[in-house]
């Protein structure tokens, strides 16, 4: 079999951090496990002309949403050989799913492998934008002391209303951490939780329209699918409390790329975190790098160094059960024998 891996570039960092295992250098810690197997193993940074060049004779391609290789449809026709595609990390928006079903390609991610660590960076951003952490630091650097303006946009976090778009394992884990910061919390999702997780966790359900205008912070933390492409556009954005803040760790497409500058803009929104964007890399002219009032990051929250071991061990785990033609972990498939089976997606693709 051919794996081929297509990593982030770790740099000089890859040879200086041997746990930097998510990078093309170190290829997730697993080249002496493929090779000892008898298989062949490429792993590649270019997500372009070297990795199409590859597509005609590749087995199984691992990816990672923090430097997407983007398996359209016509490359995946353009593989004819492909039988898994595996995301090393969690969301698999950056694989064709439909496309990928309908060639019984088996599409896999390691779920839950870096849920804890998305969810301390949602918590991270929220209190980065409501304390206006952002211009305080750039206020020290730059040699002022300017209390009056960095306090004029400054929040206590207590006492605010919070939502949270999708209350699957991570957006469960921001509710969890947010809690004891006495705040008032609500949740959309289109499965709901029993009333004794809602109560444990301390979040209410509200229809998404009701949420929207409720709510002082919202954190996006839904998968993309083609329910959710835009589902913050203008109207949406418009619909938000005038003055809150929006931080999306979930993917950038959820957000209308223009709308949210405007809305920052105009000072309708106060603030916008997260670390996704599309396209990924972002272009260096990418309209959000420049818009007022954000605290983004690259797609670095769900790749810490415990996370990369975690998504390394689970990547190990499915090629192992692919090699020995086993089945791959059930929690982890989100298409197979040709349907979505994963629930997250599914309802979106029916
Ligand atoms: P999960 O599958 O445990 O939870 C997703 C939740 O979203 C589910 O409860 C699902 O019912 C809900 N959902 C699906 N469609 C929805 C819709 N239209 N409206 C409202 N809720 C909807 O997934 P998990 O682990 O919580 O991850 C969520 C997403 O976060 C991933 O799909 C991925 O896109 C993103 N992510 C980002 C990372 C980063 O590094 N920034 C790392 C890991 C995940």
């Amino acid at each position: 079999m051919k794996v081929v891996m297509v990593l982030y570039p770790g740099g000089p960092a890859a040879k200086e951090n041997p746990e930097l295992l998510g990078c093309a250098e170190n290829a997730l810690g697993l080249r002496k496990f493929i090779e000892s197997q008898g298989h062949e193993l490429v792993s590649i940074t270019d997500t372009g002309a070297e990795l199409e060049r590859h597509l005609p004779t590749t087995h199984v391609l691992v990816a990672t949403p923090f430097w997407p290789a983007y398996m359209t449809r016509e490359r995946i026709q353009m593989s004819p050989e492909l039988r898994l595609l595996l995301t090393a990390g969690v969301g698999s928006d950056h694989f064709d799913l439909a496309a990928a079903a309908e060639r019984r390609i088996t599409v896999a991610e390691i779920t839950g492998s870096n849920v804890v660590s998305v969810a301390e960076h949602v918590v991270m951003q929220v209190l980065a934008l409501v304390r206006n952490y952002m211009p305080s630091y750039e206020d020290v650097v730059h040699g002022g002391w300017n209390i009056g303006p960095l306090a004029a946009r400054s929040h206590d976090l207590e006492d605010k209303t919070v939502g949270i778009v999708g209350m699957g394992r991570i957006g469960q884990r921001v509710a969890a951490r947010l809690k004891p910061f006495d705040v008032r919390m609500f949740y959309y999702d289109n499965r709901r939780l029993s009333a004794a997780e809602e109560q444990v966790l301390g979040a209410r359900f509200l229809p998404l329209d009701t949420l929207v205008p409720e709510c002082d912070v919202i954190s996006i933390n839904a998968p993309l699918t083609p329910a959710t492409e835009r589902l913050f556009n203008l109207e949406r954005l418009r619909r938000m409390k005038k003055g809150a803040y929006l931080v999306n760790t979930a993917r950038g497409r959820i957000v209308d790329t223009q709308a949210l500058v405007d809305v920052l803009k105009d000072g309708h929104l106060a603030g916008y975190a997260g670390d996704v964007w599309y396209p990924q890399p972002a272009t260096p002219d990418h309209p959000w790098r420049t818009m007022p009032h954000h605290a983004m990051t690259p797609h670095v929250s769900g790749t810490t160094l415990e996370a990369q071991r975690r998504y390394a061990n689970g990547v190990k785990e499915c090629l192992a059960a692919f090699f020995d033609g086993r089945p791959i972990e059930r929690e982890y498939l989100i298409a197979e024998g040709g349907k979505i089976v994963s629930p997250s997606y599914s309802y979106a693709y029916t």
